[in-house]
């Protein structure tokens, strides 16, 4: 199993490693049309830097994306393309280490965990909780390795509208500031701005009794001027690294969360995993609402549209939550569609789209959901 895993990728990196060196194409810059380029990129992302010395950096990089972007357009452009988005003066080291998580084996649950999916027959060809007006708006993460949280709150407004028929925004920033929690066994946990899992934090939520709304609670970690708060109570520097150098008590979940603020009647009781079968999958997604998911989203820094499939995507390697809201047929292509945290501008409208039924990037390996009262 391990083996032929190690083989197919050895076989996808000489691939791809090939599809590169033969492109023959030149996707070299004048200097003067980089500038211009760069310009009004700076203008329409509002980006802004501290000194000459920076811009000048930022541009070799955005310079370097460019030509990345072009020559994966040129072999992928039939399937999906990639664009100059807000991440193009990000490195793809940068990339991952702020907005991306340490990439990291899906957790396996115990067998009494998983939801024993019924089949309902015949699955429609194509299904959308937007549709139902499940889904709140795109949210932004902002800079930091905050995901996690997005994809569990996302999750649950996505149960609390299946039991109430109430779409609410819910409060990813109390997430973010008060989960500490930890599985100590198999060295997970719940980390703030450093990533988490939405298996644990469905946890911190049943301990902590209930969820504030966005609006009393709005998520600061990630914004313009970003909040500081201190880390989550039960912060485990082992496994999430020394803790935040600066912070603020006044910032922190102690100051911030309220119980009597809690959104009444949401009760978190439980949290349930489903099998890595993508047609389970599409049932439970039908039957019991969007699911929490996570990926190995390396490739996705500059994804414009289409259905994302990259050649080589470590599916144990994942480092990104999301939200799977649906799933569809494009030609003879089956799809997901799935809500992403990076804001409306990137992506489908803040969404992307990914093959369904081959395990694409680990998409299948870390489906849960919460479980309400
Ligand atoms: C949720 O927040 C967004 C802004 O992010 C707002 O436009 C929307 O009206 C809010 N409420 C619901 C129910 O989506
Ligand atoms: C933090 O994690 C480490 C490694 O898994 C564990 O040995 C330790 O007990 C944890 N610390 C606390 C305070 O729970």
């Amino acid at each position: 199993m391990k083996n032929s895993f190690l083989i197919r990728t050895a076989i996808a990196v000489c691939l791809f490693v090939y599809t590169f060196a033969t492109l023959t194409k030149n996707y070299e810059i004048s200097n003067g049309k980089l500038e211009i380029l760069f310009k009004n990129w700076l203008d329409q992302s509002g980006r802004e830097y501290n000194s000459f010395s920076e811009y000048q950096q930022r541009m070799i990089v955005f310079k370097e994306n460019y030509i990345l972007i072009q020559k994966m357009n040129e072999i992928y452009g039939h399937d999906m393309t990639f664009e100059l988005n807000k991440f193009a003066d990000l490195t793809q080291d940068e990339f991952r280490n702020t907005i991306l998580m340490r990439p990291q084996a899906p957790p396996m649950h115990s067998p009494k965990k998983y939801m024993k999916v019924s089949e309902i027959g015949d699955l429609p060809d194509s299904f959308d909780w937007r549709d139902h007006n499940a889904v709140t708006p795109v949210k932004d993460q902002g800079s930091v390795g905050t995901c996690w949280a997005f994809s569990t709150v996302q999750n649950v407004e996505g149960q609390w509208f299946m039991k109430s028929k109430i779409l609410t925004n819910l409060s990813v920033e109390q997430v973010v500031d008060c989960d500490g929690m930890q599985k100590v066994d198999s060295a997970q946990a719940d980390c703030g701005v450093y990533g988490g899992w939405p298996f644990l934090s469905f946890q911190y939520l049943k301990q902590q009794g209930g969820i504030v709304s966005e609006d009393l609670y709005p998520y600061c970690a990630g914004a313009k001027k970003p909040c500081e708060p201190c880390n989550a109570p039960g912060y485990n520097k082992t496994l999430c690294g020394p803790p935040i150098p600066f912070c603020y008590m006044k910032d922190s979940c102690e100051s911030k969360l309220n119980p009597s603020e809690f959104v009444p009647g949401l009760k978190v009781v439980d949290w349930k995993a489903i099998s890595e079968d993508e047609t389970a999958i599409a049932t439970a997604l039908m039957t019991t609402g969007p699911l929490s998911v996570a990926l190995n989203a390396e490739m996705l820094q500059f994804y414009h549209k289409g259905i994302f499939n990259p050649i080589f995507c470590n599916p144990k390697n994942l480092d990104h939550a999301v939200l799977l809201v649906g799933w569809g047929v494009e030609g003879s292509k089956p799809y997901w569609i799935v809500k992403n945290s990076w804001g409306v501008a990137w992506g489908e409208h803040g969404y992307f789209r990914i093959l369904r039924g081959k395990g694409v990037c680990g998409i299948n390996t870390q489906v849960t959901t919460a479980v309400l009262g």
